[in-house]
């Protein structure tokens, strides 16, 4: 099976249809979501996630207020305004969630039904939007990477696969594009401390993409690229400031910063909908911070002492100036700041 048995997420029957991502890797249970609340609710625990994913779901929320007021003889402008406003406030960082609830919010004065229309475009969207990304990131790393070896080692962080968005991944979209023109030997998936989105998601993806595979600690990731075991590292991407700033999740700054020292491609594959010209660069990007508990505890079991403080914020934010080069779905974006930014392996002599 090349993919999860049905979309990671889908309109139903006026319902949403997910997969529950908090019970991967043991059990592949589908959700069916009819209202906002429970929407909000799965979105918080993560039950629904990824960047592109919350896109579509705040889209299909308004989507499914819609359909609840239509079936109560309510009134469908004021429950998408209000499904809208609950939306907004369920996770903060990820453009795409915003772009998604005000797409579908905007398409209500065309009609109810429109706006629904509206939300259901965002699935074929996604998935198109990602495929045309995978294909440009694997003719990109194609030409960073020319003269060197057949196959190489990537390294990605977090999730960006199909279950980060409806069916195609963007960071894992474009491994699996290199995948299929015989060009990868091996992905480091980092584990992604505290929820385990690595260990947990991609692995899970790319065993079903027949992509060789191992894991690793976050903490092993600078290592490994510093001893030149990785050749390029790619991830996704949850908010683009304007001037190449990237908001990914926590850990992804490290990894950019080892890429930098060793010389390796550092990319960053985002649909356009990610970026966000309101953000002049990632000071303005808002980054979630989580519950202490994620960090204090593993998998449930105390692991700290009682009543230590924790910081979890869920995303950091990567310099433009260490991106070798965004890829979207239109177009490759190497920023000013990137160009200037040629890694060095000049030494200081100490001795
Ligand atoms: O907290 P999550 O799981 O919703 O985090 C989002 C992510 O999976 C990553 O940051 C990812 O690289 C961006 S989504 C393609």
């Amino acid at each position: 099976v090349a993919k999860p048995a049905a979309r990671t997420i889908d309109w139903v029957d006026d319902a949403i249809v997910a997969i529950d991502q908090t019970l991967l890797p043991g059990d592949e249970v589908y959700l069916q979501i009819r209202d906002v609340e429970t929407l909000a609710e799965a979105i918080r625990t993560l039950r629904i996630r990824g960047a592109m994913g919350l896109g579509v779901a705040g889209g299909l929320g308004v989507a499914l207020a819609i359909r609840r007021a239509q079936e109560a003889g309510a009134d469908p402008v004021r429950a998408a305004a209000d499904a809208a406003d609950v939306l907004a406030r369920t996770r903060p960082t990820a453009a795409n969630l915003f772009r998604g609830i005000e797409r579908v919010h905007a398409a209500v004065a065309d009609g109810p039904d429109a706006a629904v229309a509206t939300a259901v475009e965002l699935i074929a969207e996604d998935v198109a939007a990602n495929t045309a990304i995978g294909e440009r990131g694997a003719d990109l790393l194609g030409e960073l990477l020319a003269g060197g070896r057949e196959t190489f080692v990537a390294l990605t962080h977090c999730n960006a696969g199909a279950l980060a968005g409806v069916d195609v991944g963007t960071a894992l979209g474009v491994i699996a594009a290199l995948h299929h023109r015989g060009r990868v030997g091996e992905v480091l998936a980092c584990e992604t401390r505290p929820l385990l989105q690595g260990a947990r998601l991609t692995c899970w993806e790319l065993a079903r993409l027949g992509v060789n595979h191992s894991l690793i600690v976050d903490s092993a990731a600078a290592g490994l690229v510093g001893r030149g075991e990785i050749d390029f590292v790619v991830v996704g991407a949850d908010r683009i400031a304007a001037n190449g700033d990237v908001a990914n999740k926590v850990g992804t700054f490290s990894h950019a910063l080892a890429a930098q020292y060793a010389g390796i491609p550092f990319l960053v594959a985002a649909p356009e909908m990610t970026i966000d010209a309101g953000c002049p660069d990632g000071s303005s990007i808002p980054i979630e911070e989580r519950a202490a508990d994620e960090v204090t505890q593993f998998a449930g079991v105390s692991t700290a002492p009682p009543g230590v403080r924790a910081r979890n914020p869920a995303f950091d934010v990567t310099p433009a100036e260490l991106v070798t080069a965004i890829v979207t779905e239109r177009r490759v974006i190497r920023t000013a700041a990137g160009e200037r930014a040629a890694p060095s392996r000049e030494r200081i002599p100490v001795a």
